[in-house]
């Protein structure tokens, strides 16, 4: 299967997942589940919750292994520049990423893609990968479309 029939497939899945049964922390972590296993260069996939307030991001349902990065201030690491940014921040080799929070030495890049309710920025998808340079314009427009999915839940 290509990237794009790939997408395509797990789009339809995301939506079922959403429109199903279930409560949100399941059904965000079934989608963090099965973007990480279908996805050959996603290692780590999680959603960060936004406390606007605070300022900070707390993390909610991943799949992958433990972070230490429970808690991250906005402006902190990738995810907190994505914060700020609000728009899709993408880092093809975090060793050139100063303002970086490693999780793992394994993980050599990372997406993040913020989700918005009614306007508002509520979360993050957070996706790591252990290749170098693995995110396209394709990954890109597939997280968005699954962020745009997953806004209904969060
Ligand atoms: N690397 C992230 C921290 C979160 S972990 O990837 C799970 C960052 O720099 O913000």
């Amino acid at each position: 299967m290509n990237k794009k029939e790939l997408f395509k497939n797990l789009l339809e899945k995301i939506k079922s997942i959403v429109e199903g049964k279930g409560g949100r922390e399941e059904k965000l972590q079934r989608i963090c589940q099965i973007l990480k296993e279908k996805v050959p260069h996603y290692d780590w996939v999680g959603i960060y919750f936004a406390d606007a307030e605070r300022k900070e991001l707390l993390l909610g349902p991943f799949a992958g292994e433990e972070t230490e990065h429970m808690r991250i201030k906005f402006g902190q690491g990738i995810c907190g520049q994505a914060a700020e940014k609000l728009s899709t921040f993408i880092v093809q080799d975090v060793s050139k990423e100063t303002n970086y929070l490693a999780c793992s030495p394994f993980v050599k890049s990372e997406i993040v893609v913020p989700i918005f309710k009614d306007g508002n920025f509520v979360a993050e998808l957070d996706i790591d990968s252990h290749k170098l340079s693995p995110f396209s314009e394709e990954d890109k427009d597939f997280l968005e479309k699954v962020c745009e999915i997953i806004s209904e839940v969060v």
